[in-house]
């Protein structure tokens, strides 16, 4: 199949491209032109979002178009929609003119539901009912998606995304080099997790699968998390043995406020924000896979310290830390 991926400089979708082209796809990178380009030897068009004839020859003779381009931090609300909602408005549009058939996936966040309660996973039917500006506005974008893509389209809702480039878990394991893990409130968080590469395999089963046209799914490892596990699992892969903190919600409170009023005088958004917190402080973030069990026959076998071991090492080798 013939893929381009929107936003293929970032952390997700560089991992992306590399993993459909060693699978025999011709990945081809859409990147923006003030967009670093990826050190890749697939096709690379650069692509200005604003112009529709810039995106429609950007997507000439694409099979499947994984709209990944995206903002997951932003100091200002509009800048969130904009690059979110409006870019997909974009994509929707040029999609919507082309004269060929084209699947369009469109890279959503569990954000864009809501969370759990312990042990309650949620469904894809449900309405979303997100509590941030990042899930509100992906949610919306799938909502644009849903009411007016004349293309087959699958939605996918990723939660929690590690792996070799990415920057948020990065603070985690610079932590564990300490052997602390840290747990914000007394409570036990239940999250899920997924692994780039295992998110890429699930895209090449959603891009394969008729069945996925006008649906929507999680995207999980479907297993169940805990901070505390997760904190252990990186201090066991470092050789480290494993203490957990509890950072009561007060303090966690004005950490993350301080970092959020720092991140705005410097001008750049910063992983702990006062938006990311209240992700946090959700009593769970657990997706249903019953769907993507049952439709896509995704069934990942659990590799989690596997696959963190990887992300360390590739931390290391790239002197991240
Ligand atoms: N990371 C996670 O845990 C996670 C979880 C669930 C869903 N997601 C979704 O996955 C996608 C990729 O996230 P990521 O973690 O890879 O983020 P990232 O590393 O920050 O990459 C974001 C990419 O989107 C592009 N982009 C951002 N704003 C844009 C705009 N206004 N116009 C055009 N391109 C724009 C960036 O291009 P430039 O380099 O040119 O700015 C970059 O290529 C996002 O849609 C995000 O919502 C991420």
């Amino acid at each position: 199949m013939k893929i381009a991926i929107t936003g293929a400089n970032g952390f997700v979708g560089s991992a992306l491209l590399k993993h459909f082209a060693a699978n025999d796809h011709q990945a081809i990178a859409l990147i923006r032109p003030s967009a670093q380009k990826p050190i890749t030897n697939q096709e690379l068009r650069i692509v200005d979002y604003d112009d529709r004839q810039s995106l429609l020859k950007a997507l000439s003779g694409v099979d499947v178009l994984v709209h990944n381009a995206g903002k997951t931090k932003t100091l200002q609300h509009q800048e969130m929609l904009t690059a979110n909602l409006g870019l997909t408005r974009n994509v929707l549009d040029a999609v919507n003119s082309l004269p060929t058939p084209i699947h369009l996936i469109y890279i959503s966040s569990q954000a864009a539901s809501r969370p759990s309660n312990i042990n309650e996973p949620v469904s894809e039917d449900e309405v979303p009912q997100p509590i941030t500006s990042y899930g509100k506005s992906k949610a919306w974008a799938e909502r644009l998606i849903r009411e007016e893509c004349q293309q087959a389209y699958t939605i996918v809702r990723p939660c929690s995304i590690y792996g070799p480039g990415d920057r948020d878990f990065l603070q985690l394991f610079k932590l564990c080099r300490f052997g602390l893990g840290m747990q914000i409130g007394a409570k036990e968080r239940q999250v899920n997790m997924i692994h780039v590469q295992q998110l890429a395999d699930f895209l090449l089963l959603v891009a394969a699968n008729p069945k996925a046209y006008q649906q929507v799914f999680f995207a999980t490892d479907n297993q169940v998390y805990t901070q505390a596990y997760i904190a252990a699992s990186i201090c066991k892969v470092m050789g480290k043995h494993h203490r957990q903190i509890i950072v009561p919600e007060t303090v966690a409170r004005q950490v993350f406020g301080i970092s959020d009023m720092m991140a705005r005088l410097r001008g750049k958004a910063a992983t702990l924000n006062l938006e990311k917190l209240a992700e946090i402080l959700a009593e769970a973030w657990l997706a249903n896979p019953e769907k993507a069990r049952q439709v896509l026959a995704w069934d990942p076998a659990p590799r989690f310290e596997e696959l963190i071991m990887e992300t360390y090492q590739w931390y290391v080798q790239e002197s991240w830390l």
